[in-house]
């Protein structure tokens, strides 16, 4: 095996799948644009797995900037993280959402067949789903009505990677369908870092525990859940980078086309997380119930099950470690990457 390219591995999931990778011992090379991260992420991973991170800062829709790097570096695979990925940007802005995400995409898998490399996992999303047809959701879910133009990159892109790799069998794509992604690594030094007023519910609830911000807004109490607000699958960022490495394997075990849901199983409404966060952490989280948010569902957790069977991958980390590794992260670091 060649190098590993991490497009977006300087962002929150793409970082902490780096630390996991160098960990296993893969070589990997670090291609982000920066539009949502910083190079700092990058200098903590080296800090925890004392090696180099090979590092461009280039745009996936900049060809000759990747046929520069496919010619330089001996890539095998590429782990494909970056997109722009904020719900409500992308309804305000759906042409910089398709042209970033699938435009983007287009342009790498180009560059990587023209260098004959084969071999994509792709970061896909529960929201496929839709609103799910049934719960827990398995693979088998037939994909919904998505409710923004980032959903619908995510859903397209799955259906683009599968027709290529069903037109020429020489690919392996392996699309991830994550939960929803929270926690951080254990040292405290790397995490989400959200720029302007947070969109997800951990990080506006880590920002409210460090002052940051007022109260927590509730979007609704009245959903057909046990205690009336959202029911989601939280999972450890660790866990998720770790199903990457998982993926890589299957990868050379030569997978073709391969769907995996990465979540727990489980599924905790907004007020639980709340619950958790104050009993792990000893903060109080001031909150008030508002409106819904439009577009949101009530429940989606996963059947994680199909992962654990043919990856060997489950979920090792729990609630408590999830909100005690987001709230270390976020006390240590209260502007996030920015000094
Ligand atoms: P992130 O924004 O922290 O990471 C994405 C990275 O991609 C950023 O570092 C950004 O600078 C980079 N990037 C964006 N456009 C680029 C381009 N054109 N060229 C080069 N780099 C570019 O987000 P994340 O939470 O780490 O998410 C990683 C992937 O997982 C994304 O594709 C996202 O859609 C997907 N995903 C995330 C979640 C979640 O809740 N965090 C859930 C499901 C799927
Ligand atoms: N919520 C609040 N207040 C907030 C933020 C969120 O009550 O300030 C609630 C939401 O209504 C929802 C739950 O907390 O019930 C989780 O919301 P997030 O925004 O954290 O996550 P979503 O499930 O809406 O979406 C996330 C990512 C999507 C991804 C999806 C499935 O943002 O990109 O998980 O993977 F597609």
């Amino acid at each position: 095996m060649g190098s590993i390219l991490v497009t977006g591995g300087a962002g929150f999931i793409g970082s902490h799948t780096v630390v996991e990778l160098q960990n296993a011992g893969y070589d990997v090379v670090v291609l982000d644009n920066l539009c949502n991260a910083s190079e700092k992420s990058l200098e903590r991973v080296e800090a925890i797995t004392g090696k180099k991170v090979p590092f461009y800062k280039a745009d996936i829709l900049d060809r000759e900037a990747l046929e520069m790097v496919f010619g330089k570096e001996d890539i095998s695979a590429v782990i494909h993280f970056a997109g722009l990925k904020a719900v409500g940007e992308s309804v305000a802005k759906p042409w910089e959402y398709y042209e970033n995400n699938i435009a983007g995409t287009l342009t790498l898998v180009d560059v990587m067949r023209k260098h004959n490399c084969k071999n994509i996992i792709f970061s896909s999303s529960a929201t496929v789903y839709g609103n799910p047809a049934f719960i827990p959701i398995t693979e088998e879910c037939p994909k919904g009505q998505c409710t923004n133009p980032y959903g619908w990159t995510k859903s397209m892109l799955e259906q683009i990677l599968s027709d290529i790799q069903k037109a020429d069998n020489e690919w392996n794509v392996i699309l991830l369908r994550y939960f929803n992604p929270i926690g951080a690594h254990k040292s405290g030094t790397m995490g989400e870092n959200p720029s302007g007023i947070p969109n997800n519910l951990m990080p506006y609830i880590t920002q409210v525990a460090v002052g940051k911000r007022d109260h927590l807004s509730v979007f609704g109490n009245d959903y057909d859940t046990p205690d009336g607000t959202g029911v989601r699958d939280y999972i450890h960022v660790v866990d998720l980078a770790l199903g990457h490495v998982k993926a890589i394997k299957k990868i050379e075990e030569n997978a073709g086309l391969k769907i995996y849901n990465l979540g727990t199983g489980h599924g905790y409404s907004v007020l639980d997380i709340v619950k958790n966060f104050e009993a792990a952490n000893g903060v109080k989280i001031p909150y008030e119930i508002c409106e819904r948010r439009a577009g949101d569902i009530a429940t989606c957790y996963s059947d994680a099950s199909l992962a654990k069977k043919e990856l060997g991958w489950e979920a090792q980390y729990g609630i408590k470690e999830m909100c005690e590794d987001s709230w270390r992260w976020q006390k240590n670091n209260p502007n996030g990457y920015e000094d």
